[in-house]
């Protein structure tokens, strides 16, 4: 892989799509995440091995995985809640999973149906098994900046919940604002926080909602703190049945704009980046709102929103 300043692990095909009141089709989706493979995109979050009745937009995940086209080079990572998902994710073959459990009770409860602590000690045997598969574990740290249920967080919830997480063995921390309530000061003191606690830059990644306009700032913060991860969502969707009040994930074309404009390497192509934009809106049936997504980009030949939608094939 070519050297990167910035890795974008691109969550579209599951947060994106896990609260949309439309059920993309199967095809559809498989369509999508090749689209992000040929725009460059190296690290994609493809789907859920969830339970379809909290989840039925993502209820194809079995068969969505087994028929994908897997790309040499391209990692596949699927969400794991539990034994079941585990078995399900070796049926696929996958080699990634991603955990996840919050910062706060209130969450993690309505969530992941246990306290943070019995989160914590249901993974651990999934985390084993994953590890001695040597498959990639990423473990999600939800309302690491705030709870739509319990409020404002403190920075020691998310350190002692990623400790535990670390030690069963997770590869990266993905500490996320699940809500979109995070401004710069919040990202230092988290990472602040993580840092005095002995939790280096390279094993976090940082998931930000941008519901109030603060995610583009938030990822400058944590570069200046020497975070090289963020998340983002082709299109701009995104959010979770169990967050009211969130909005879409920060959208992959303005991450992409904004590193290209600061002249970061990432290895995305932003044209290629809108076309998958443009794409899931339209099996959506949704507007892209996104800020690049509606003025393209600047000074290439980015193409604005209207552009008619794109075949098959292209
Ligand atoms: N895959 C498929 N089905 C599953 C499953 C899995 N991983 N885990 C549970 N189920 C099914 C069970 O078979 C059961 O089905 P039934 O009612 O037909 O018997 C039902 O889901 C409830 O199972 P239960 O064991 O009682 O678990 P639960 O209700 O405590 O569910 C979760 C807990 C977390 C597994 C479930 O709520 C879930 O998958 N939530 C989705 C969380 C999510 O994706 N959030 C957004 C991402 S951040
Ligand atoms: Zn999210």
């Amino acid at each position: 892989m070519t050297a990167v300043d910035v890795r974008i692990y691109e969550v579209g095909p599951r947060d994106g799509l896990q609260s949309e009141p439309t059920v993309v089709a199967s095809d559809a989706k498989r369509r999508f995440i090749g689209l992000l493979a040929d725009a460059g995109l190296r690290e994609i979050e493809a789907t859920s091995f969830v339970s379809p009745k909290a989840i039925p937009q993502l209820a194809d995940a079995d068969e969505l995985i087994s028929s994908l086209d897997r790309r040499p080079g391209v990692r596949y990572s699927v969400l794991v809640p539990n034994r079941r998902g585990l078995e399900r994710a070796i049926a696929a073959n996958v080699d990634a999973i991603c955990l996840f459990t919050a910062a706060t009770d209130a969450y993690a409860q309505r969530n992941v149906g246990m306290s943070v602590d019995a989160s914590l000690d249901a993974f651990a045997p999934l985390a084993a098994e994953a590890r001695s598969r040597g498959w990639w574990i990423r473990a999600y740290v939800s309302t690491a900046f705030g709870c739509p249920y319990d409020g404002e967080v403190d920075e020691r919830a998310v350190i002692s919940v990623g400790e535990r997480l670390l030690a069963m063995g997770a590869d990266e921390l993905a500490i996320s604002d699940t809500v979109g309530v995070a401004a710069p000061t919040d990202v230092r003191r988290v990472l602040g926080a993580l840092y005095g606690a002995g939790i280096r830059p390279d094993v976090i990644a940082l998931h930000f909602h941008d519901t109030r306009g603060t995610a583009a700032a938030n990822v400058l913060a944590a570069m200046e703190m020497e975070v090289r991860t963020f998340d983002a969502s082709t299109g701009g969707t995104g959010g979770s049945p169990f967050a009211p009040g969130a909005a879409g994930n920060l959208a992959t074309e303005d991450l992409v704009y904004l590193l290209d404009r600061e002249g970061l390497r990432h290895g995305v192509d932003l044209d290629r980046v809108l076309d998958a934009a443009r794409f899931i809106h339209e099996a959506l049936g949704t507007p892209l709102t996104s800020k690049v997504g509606l003025a393209g980009g600047w000074p290439q030949a980015s193409r604005p929103a209207d552009r008619s939608s794109i075949s098959d094939g292209q």
